[in-house]
Formats: C-alpha cells, structure tokens, sequence
C-alpha cells in the first residue's frame, strides 16, 4: 500500500487501463474496467495528487490484419477507425484520459526496439526452432484460435484448436481430428520456423520477490505463486510475416509478438503526453523513480502484467509498476454477457438510450478491490439509481432550493444551524477517501448514502415546507435550508469522482468548487445559482430498448457474417461457438436450384452460381472451384441455401446467399443436396 494520509504531500502517479484491442466496439465489460480506474483517478486529482491516466489502443495482431482485409481496407485504416470510436466511446462515458495514444505509433516503435535491444544485449533473448501448424492455401501460422477440428477425447466436431467446448479437454492443435484452418478450410500442414523467446525463467527469483512485496490482491499473488512454483517457461515473442505490428529491428519477415509492444504502449502514450506537456518521463520510468504506477486490469490478462511485465522492465532497466489493480469480469443479470438475450451490451448502443452516470454509480456502488465478477442486474439497476441518486442526494438540494430563492434572494445564512451534523459529514470524508484509495467504491457509495438518509431525516424533521407557512418561522427556514445545501455539497464531493458530470452542474449551482479540502469550508453567507434538475429518474423502458437494440445488432451481425474462409477470431481469447436456438432459428435455409454456375475471372477458388429459389433468383459466390472444376457440372442440381444473409460486397460482385457445403475445403469440399421430392424454395427445417 502507498502510504495513507496522502493529503499530506502531493504524490505523482502514473494510472493505465488495459489497452482495448482495436479489433471490435467497446462494450460495458470495458467500461467497467475504464469506469473504474477513471473513478480512482479522478479521486486522485481530487485531493490535489498529480495524477495522470494514459491508455491506448492495442492495434496489433492477425486478428487486426484479418478483420481489415475482410473490410477491404488496411490495417491502418481499420485501427484509425476503431481509435476514433473507442476514444468516442470513453469520453461519452465521461472516461477522463489524459492521454488515449495507440500502440501503432513512432512512441510505441522506438521503445519496443529499444527494450527489445536491451533484452537482446543483456542475454535474455534466444532463437529456437519451432514447428508451428501452417495454412497453406493463406500461406499464413496458424495461432491455436484459427484451427478448428474435432475433439480428440469426445469427438464433437467443430472445436477450437487448444480445447474442447463440450468436454473441456485442452490439447495441442496436432491432436485434433481431420483439423481444418479456420481461414481457409484446408488442412493445416506443418511447418518449422525459428522463434524468438525471452527468457523468463532467468526472472524467477526476482518475480517472487516482486509479487510477494505486498503490492498484489491476495488472490492474484497466491495464483502468481503457483505460477512460479510449477516452474516459468520461455516466452515466443516473435511472429512471422504476415503479421500487422513492428517488424524486428535484427530479423526481417519477424515481427513482435503483440503482447511484446502492448504493455509498452503504455509507456508510449505517457510519453506522447510528456512531450506534449513537457513533463520529465524519465522521473515516472527510470529504475529510482520516486512516482507511483499503477495498471488496472482484467484478470484474463494477468500473466502479462504480472510476469512478463515486470520481467522486461527489469531486465531492460525500467522501473517495475507499484502495484497491478485487477477487477473481475462483468456479468448482466447473473451470466456471462450474452448475445442472443441481448445482454451483450455495446458502449454505444447504452448511450444511445442512457445516461452514462447512471451506469457510472452502478458499477461504483458495486464495485471492491477483490477479483469477483461484477454482476449488472437491469432490475437493480434502475432502483438502486433512481432511490439512491434521484430520490436521495438530489431531493436534498431540490428540497431546499426552492425557499431558499423564493424568501431568501439564493444566499445562505452567515453560520451554520447544526454545526455538529456538518461536522460529522465533514469528518466521514477521511474513511471515505481510505475506502476509495483500497477500491472499495462499493462501501464508500454505503457510507455516501448512509449520510445522505441523515440528510434527508434532518429535513423530514424540520419541515420547512411547514415551516414556511408559519409566521416567524423565516429565520428557521432559511437555517434548515442552508444547513441542507451545505450537507448536499459535502456529499456531491464525496459523489464528485463517481458522477463528474453531476458535480459539474453542481459546482453551478453552489457557485463554488467540490475537490476534497473543500468540504472543509462550510459555505456561508454564500449566494447560490438557480436550481436546475441534476439528474433524472431511469424509466425501464429505457433500458429495455437498449436490450432489444442490443439483440437485433446481434441479429443483423449474425446475417452480415462473412463466408467461412474470411472469419476471424479475436486472438487469445477463448470464443464459444455454442449458439442459442433462437439464433439458430433465424437461419432461413431454402432448397436451391443451380441454374448456372461459371468460373470468376481472377479468383482461383471462387464460382459464380445463379440459384432458383422457386420465387426468386439470387447470384452466390461459392469459394468451391478446386472441388468443381468443371462447373457445367452442377447446373439442375439441388443444393441447399442461406436465403437471409444479408448480401455481401465481394471483389467480384453482390454475393447474395450462401450455399451449403460439407468437407475440410480445398478440392475436398462436397455440395449439399437434398434427397428426390424437394423441389426449389422449400423451406430447410
Ligand atoms: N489488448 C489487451 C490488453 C493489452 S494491455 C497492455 C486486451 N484487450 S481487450 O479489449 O480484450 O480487453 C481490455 C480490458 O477489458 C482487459 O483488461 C479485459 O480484462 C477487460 N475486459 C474485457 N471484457 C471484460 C468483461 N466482460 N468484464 C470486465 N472486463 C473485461 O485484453
Ligand atoms: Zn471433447
């Protein structure tokens, strides 16, 4: 723990979320993880800390390079985009960045090289020969995500290449049965390649000793623990060409493995800021900095920040990070997110129809220190919000505001009527700010609104509404009144990091400033602005439109999927490809006639058919030519058809259905066809 009673010097500290993948839209899970890092930082600024927040976007990989050729624009283009939107995004959530850079950038390549050289220079770098599973068709590595084949020990077809969604075994790609590349269809074949690792293991005495300084959560020192324990091992930090990241200074045709220059997009996007700032770097990075680092993250990336990290920084003569934050994971209604209930919930689609700040209290009310998933119950949601926010903290001010610009000209009396009850609010801000320090938003929102029912009992007390209509009462009314403003702007202080945009009207309306000391200062004799609503109650409708928008993107995703050879998977991640039914009964599959079918010029995989669909034609590009080299072939044969897809702009022309195959692909790929009686436009059930 840094020390407590920071108030008592300003520290410098260094504040990163996880660096989103540029690969895909932001959704709530992120937002938790940046919600809860900006909540600290902004705490942090608040009791007058230099305290800045760098993140970035983590532009590198295949996933990238795949997602963009399957846009039909380059890799740079897509990361621009998806820089644009994330960033978008964030602020739209109030998300306080000092600095949102991107891993692909002169910052990131200068200090990837740099690290690189030093691990290299100081032995920690070594080659090995490796046999890796290899596309042959895309002349591409294979990563265990983009082989697919069946289950080794239960045999279900259709498992991811490291392991089994049915039956849980993990195995090596190699062991799966009749294997395909997910990219292409075709049988992956092996091939030799040389690697470069670092050398992890050389780092184990001093990760033991990093992990055990009592900077982790428990829960993730004991798992580093067992990590150490089993025994480290070598780590690829190289990838062949083609591949979307730096290429390696002494290797060309390698290139950095993206999780080499992830982590150090950090110290990128710090030092893109420095320099535009001019801030000393050197003073946050160098190995007897006195500033504090923090990362907050999720726990799947746990080994990265908490072995890897630490071990390059160290050997290439960087400091080591403080402490690394890790959160859980966010589940809506008590599962894990999920498309098809519409509960797999974008950034975007929630401001659409919600306020970010109702979403910002929710996950602070929630949130603690501990690695447990977050779960965001709708229902919950929307009571805890409108009772604790609109119906507590707010009604205090508009309670007050009222008489106070109707009797009294907006200004406050010249002392306070309860002094003691101020001072206790006051008080209670030195165990707040302790629990925000540890992350334990959660307690610190219970004591917050622990505070605000005392509020609210003072007022249901004194009754000034009663008070009002009595005569020589004035002198009461306008004390309880300012006494209630007073205790309203101590809680909006405590409330400031969790709800900035609230406060920003706040300060407004208390014509006054609500960082941390200045609770201290009671207002008095103080003139105030007009009382505008500071926050409005959650309708449930509201949020029931951001389900059904959230389950027809899902739909609309789902028919605008990319024929096989083009799908990609978002890398290290593990992806279920267990469908709900309710997905699966939005395929409409109708029985098609071939009416004709030619090569396309340019394309060595692809025929052109026209299908009869009984009432209707449609043009279908098949990726199946290898297999039907004599196309004429096919013409006044049945096959079957994807008859919803939304039509898709290939190269070649409008691709506006899908046909049915069956094989590992290449010329070993068979047509559907229906048994005699069906007849074109039959509906597949
Ligand atoms: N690009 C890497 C991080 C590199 S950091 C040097 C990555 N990107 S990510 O987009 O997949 O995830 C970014 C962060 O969001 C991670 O910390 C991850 O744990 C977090 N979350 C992603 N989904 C989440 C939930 N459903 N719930 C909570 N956090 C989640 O990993
Ligand atoms: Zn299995």
């Amino acid at each position: 723990m840094p020390e407590l009673k920071p108030e008592q010097r300003v520290r410098d500290i260094l504040v990163t979320s996880a660096l989103p993948y540029a690969n895909g839209s932001l959704h709530l899970g992120h937002l938790l993880e940046q919600v809860q890092t900006d909540i600290w930082v902004r705490f942090q600024k608040s009791r007058g800390h230099n305290c800045t927040y760098v993140c970035a976007d983590d532009a590198h990989g295949t996933a990238i390079m795949l997602i963009a050729e399957q846009l039909g624009i380059s890799p740079e283009q897509q990361i621009e985009q998806m820089h644009a939107e994330h960033l978008r995004d964030s602020n739209d959530f109030l998300i306080g960045f000092d600095n949102f850079h991107s891993t692909h950038t002169e910052e990131n390549r200068f200090f990837s090289e740099q690290i690189y050289t030093r691990l290299r220079d100081n032995g920690h770098i070594v080659q090995r020969e490796i046999t890796q599973a290899f596309d042959p068709e895309r002349q591409l590595f294979l990563s265990d995500r983009y082989i697919k084949g069946s289950c080794p020990r239960c045999k279900t077809a259709d498992q991811y290449g490291d392991n089994c969604e049915a039956c849980g075994a993990t195995y090596s790609p190699a062991d799966l049965i009749d294997p395909v590349s997910v990219l292409s269809g075709a049988a992956p074949i092996e091939k030799k390649s040389v690697h470069y690792f670092f050398t992890l293991p050389a780092f184990t005495e001093m990760l033991r000793e990093w992990t055990n300084s009592g900077t982790l959560q428990t829960q993730i020192a004991n798992k580093l623990k067992e990590w150490l324990d089993a025994g480290l091992k070598e780590w690829d930090i190289s990838r062949d060409t083609p591949y979307f990241g730096f290429e390696i200074p002494d290797a060309p045709g390698k290139y950095f493995y993206v999780w080499l220059d992830a982590p150090i997009g950090y110290m990128a996007s710090h030092k893109n800021l420095c320099e535009r700032d001019g801030v000393d770097f050197d003073s946050y990075w160098s190995t007897d900095s006195k500033a504090e680092l923090y990362h907050f993250i999720g726990k799947d990336i746990i080994n990265f920040h908490g072995l890897f990290w630490p071990a390059i920084l160290s050997s290439a003569d960087y400091r080591t990070p403080t402490a690394i934050y890790t959160h859980g994971f966010l589940t809506v209604n008590g599962t894990k997110m999920s498309k098809s209930r519409g509960t797999f919930i974008k950034a975007r689609t929630y401001l659409e129809h919600l306020d970010a700040e109702y979403l910002r209290y929710y996950f602070a009310a929630k949130l603690n220190g501990s690695v447990d998933d977050i779960d965001l119950n709708l229902e919950d949601f929307v009571q805890r919000v409108n009772s604790d926010v609109v119906g507590k903290v707010v009604n205090i001010a508009s309670r007050c505001a009222g008489f106070l610009r109707k009797q009294f000209d907006n200004t406050l009396t010249e002392s306070c009527a309860e002094e003691a009850l101020l001072a206790d609010f006051i008080a209670a801000g030195d165990g707040i700010a302790e629990l925000y320090e540890q992350r334990e938003f959660g307690k610190a929102i219970r004591e917050i609104i622990a505070l605000a029912d005392r509020a609210n009992q003072y007022i249901d007390e004194k009754k000034p509404w009663v008070l009002a209509k009595q005569e020589g009462a004035e002198a009461e009314v306008h004390a309880v009144c300012s006494m209630g403003i007073n205790l309203f702007r101590v809680l909006m202080v405590y409330l400031k990091p969790v709800l900035p945009a609230m406060a920003e009207k706040s300060e407004a309306f208390l014509q006054g400033g609500l960082d941390w000391d200045q609770r201290l200062q009671p207002l008095q004799g103080h003139r105030i602005a007009k009382f505008k609503p500071l926050m409005t109650r959650i309708e449930t409708q509201q949020v029931e439109a951001v389900v059904a928008a959230s389950r027809e993107e899902q739909a609309q995703a789902e028919s605008a999927k990319a024929p096989v050879e083009e799908t990609s998977v978002e890398e290290n991640k593990p992806v279920s490809n267990i469908i709900e039914y309710d997905d699966f009964a939005k395929v409409e599959l109708r029985i098609a006639e071939i009416i004709a079918a030619e090569p396309v010029q340019g394309a060595d995989k692809l025929l052109q058919l026209t299908l009869n669909l009984g009432d209707s034609q449609r043009q279908v590009f098949a990726g199946i030519k290898e297999a039907y080299p004599d196309p004429a072939r096919l013409v006044g044969k049945l096959t079957v058809c994807v008859a919803n897809l939304a039509p898709r702009k290939m190269r070649f022309g409008v691709s506006e259905g899908m046909v049915l195959a069956a094989g590992p692909g290449g010329s070993d790929i068979y047509l559907l066809e229906p048994h005699p009686g069906a007849t074109p436009g039959m509906r597949v059930k």
